[in-house]
């Protein structure tokens, strides 16, 4: 009878041939996640195959489509879908509550540690000083949070996502992962660039200093990882491409420059953008260099489907909702 070598529970199970193996590793008081009953609906039985995936029997129709959904390597497959004529070992992958959200989170999101080309941005807004150490806490709350309100309703504007903030910078990605993509977000930065200067001139009549702000856009791959099981939309990306956006955005210091983008995004907007190269950069991964280019207009009409601005609140009612906010405040 073919055995199941089951990890990390380290026990060998038997299976008939006619047993699934998520039947068999029932069968012997193994607790494995099965949270569809075994109906290919929500991938909890999933296991890693380790050894003996020729022994194992094609995907299912059923399994066929989710494993599609979620992009599943070969050698991952549903347990509930799975027989096996011989030997196999396999690793369970979800073993307690906090895989069981990551599992509901890839199937909102259909994502599963697949490398994928995105486009990428990171920002840095930096004070014409040393802004968080000329500054008190309040004019930082003060300063900063009208800026990254107005970034991110730029961003959200032209199809793009604040996946993170992390002190005075922000990466965005933007929606959808092509040249039109990589588009919206080099729209997105030279209107970022216009506000930073009306904000600046808002700034200078209360006697701040004025912001400067540094963008870096990128069109490459990575590895995109829910973070929110009850937002689909919450994917941190991770991979080379973070890594060389970052590198973008620096390298604007030492060019004296506001808005580079690397080569594989100029390539997809060159027909539409004014720009010119500006240096390159080694990629750490290898010999090659990637160049960056500075760019400082789009031409033609701004992408389509933009979504409307929400509507401005007038002075009176945003102020009456604030007062109204402290009173519940206070009564609770
Ligand atoms: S138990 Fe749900 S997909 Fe296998």
């Amino acid at each position: 009878m073919p055995q199941i070598n089951v990890l990390p529970d380290s026990k060998i199970v038997e299976a008939e041939p006619s047993q699934t193996l998520l039947e068999a590793i029932l069968a012997a008081d193994i607790p494995h996640t099965h949270a569809c009953g075994g109906q290919a609906h929500c991938s909890t039985c999933r296991v890693m195959v380790l050894d003996g995936i020729e022994n194992c029997t094609s995907p299912t129709e059923a399994e066929k489509i989710l494993a599609k959904k979620l992009q599943f390597p070969v050698h991952v497959r549903l347990a509930c879908q799975t027989r096996s004529s011989g030997n196999v070992s396999v690793r369970r992958m979800v073993i307690d509550n906090e895989d069981i959200d990551l599992g509901k989170s890839q199937l909102a999101a259909g994502a599963v540690g697949v490398e994928e080309p995105i486009v990428l941005m990171r920002a840095t807004i930096r004070g014409a000083t040393n802004f968080d150490e000329v500054n008190f806490p309040y004019d930082i709350l003060y300063v900063m949070g009208r800026c990254f309100k107005r970034s991110r309703s730029i961003v959200s504007s032209y199809g793009g996502n604040i996946d993170c903030y992390m002190n005075n910078r922000f990466m965005a990605s933007f929606q959808p992962h092509t040249a039109e993509g990589v588009a919206r977000a080099v729209w997105a930065g030279l209107e970022l660039i216009d506000a930073i200067d009306k904000l600046n001139e808002f700034l200078a009549q209360l006697s701040y200093n004025p912001l400067n702000i540094s963008l870096g856009i990128h069109y490459g791959a990575a590895i995109l990882v829910p973070i929110d099981p009850e937002r689909s939309s919450a994917l941190l990306p991770l991979g080379d491409a973070v890594n060389i956006v970052s590198r973008v955005e620096t390298a604007n210091a030492k060019l004296d420059t506001k808005l580079l983008i690397s080569e594989p995004a100029f390539d997809c907007i060159r027909d539409r953008a004014t720009a010119r190269r500006r240096g390159s950069f080694s990629l750490s991964s290898d010999d090659r260099k990637m160049a960056v280019y500075e760019v400082s207009a789009m031409t033609g009409e701004p992408p389509e489907n933009i979504p409307p601005q929400a509507e401005e609140t007038g002075l009176s009612d945003r102020l009456l909702s604030f007062v109204r906010k402290l009173g519940r405040g206070k009564s609770q």
